[in-house]
């Protein structure tokens, strides 16, 4: 079984692998703002709203919506990566409270339940790539994207911003914003950081990414569109201090060795050394890891 996932990962290599979403769920639900929750609470008090989360992944978005208890009456997941996408029920399973159940309905579909036969919340999972999107169903009031907008591309980012009007609301969260600080710091990090956010600024599956610059091409879009916008930090703090931490610090070092490796340019004995020196502080537990991203909720 163990070889069997190990072997999934490494053929889902040049895309999300499960492992990875499942890992980052814990950070990631630290690290999400209340914006979304503070603005659903006065716009819409009966929460009688839906919802679609365009690049779920696992649904680690839509776990974390459960646990703030923000249920939407449905929910549209929409994924290119079926591997992903069949993780859903499970990871939903092993991260809500014990207290709701999700059941299997017929086509993709999900019940989530609380008591005896109360649905909460219907959840459609749809396998389809974002670029193919040309407008969401009418009624979707909240559009997430969440831990994806620095993927996109301005013509997609342009074509999701065209969909939004005064019925709903797009939330881009977890965006990240170009900054990774370490502790202790190393001579090399700037060089890396450097080589990484140029590497995030390229072609990626949805055409040639903005990385970082995602954030500031919303804000200008917004403004151009006559949109309200509404920002608040969400960075992941990861500490030393525990075992999981240490071995997500790892992933996340491996997983920045492994994207620049190729890269043209990269001296690849910095690369090394930097990587190895990272190393050992995490064995030696005096390693600590922040990385920024930024909650931006838009609307007209
Ligand atoms: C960093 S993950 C974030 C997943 C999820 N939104 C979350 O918060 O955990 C990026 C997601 O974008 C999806 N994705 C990337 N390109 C896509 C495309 N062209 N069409 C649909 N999904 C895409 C990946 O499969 C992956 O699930």
């Amino acid at each position: 079984m163990i070889l069997v996932k190990n072997s999934l990962d490494i053929l889902m290599s040049k895309g999300f692998s499960t492992s990875w979403i499942r890992m980052r769920l814990p950070y990631d639900n630290i690290a999400r703002s209340t914006i979304l929750k503070n603005y659903i609470t006065r716009k819409y008090p009966s929460f009688d709203i839906n919802l679609v989360d365009v690049g779920c992944g696992s649904g680690n978005f839509i776990v974390w919506s459960i646990n703030q208890s923000l249920f939407f009456k449905e929910c549209l997941l929409i994924d290119n990566n079926q591997y992903l996408l069949d993780d859903i029920k499970s990871n939903i399973k092993a991260n809500i409270k014990k207290t709701l159940t999700i059941k299997t309905k017929r086509n993709n579909k999900y019940h989530l339940i609380t008591g005896k036969d109360k649905v909460l919340s219907e959840l459609k999972i749809k396998r389809m790539d974002i670029k193919k999107i040309n407008n969401f169903p009418d009624g979707f009031n909240i559009i997430s994207l969440s831990a994806i907008v620095d993927l996109m591309s301005k013509s997609i980012l342009n074509k999701i911003l065209s969909m939004v009007d005064e019925n709903n609301t797009l939330f881009c969260s977890l965006c990240f914003d170009g900054t990774v600080k370490w502790k202790p710091s190393h001579t090399h990090d700037k060089y890396i950081l450097k080589f990484f956010n140029d590497n995030q600024m390229t072609q990626k599956s949805m055409g040639v990414a903005l990385g970082f610059t995602a954030i500031d091409y919303l804000k200008n879009r917004a403004k151009k569109l006559n949109m309200k916008i509404k920002m608040c930090k969400s960075p992941w703090l990861i500490d030393n201090k525990s075992l999981v931490n240490r071995k997500f610090i790892l992933r996340y070092l491996l997983d920045v060795k492994k994207s620049l490796f190729c890269m043209e340019g990269i001296d690849k004995d910095i690369l090394r050394k930097w990587y190895i020196d990272k190393k050992k502080c995490i064995d030696k537990k005096e390693i600590s890891l922040l990385v920024g991203h930024q909650d931006i909720l838009l609307y007209k």
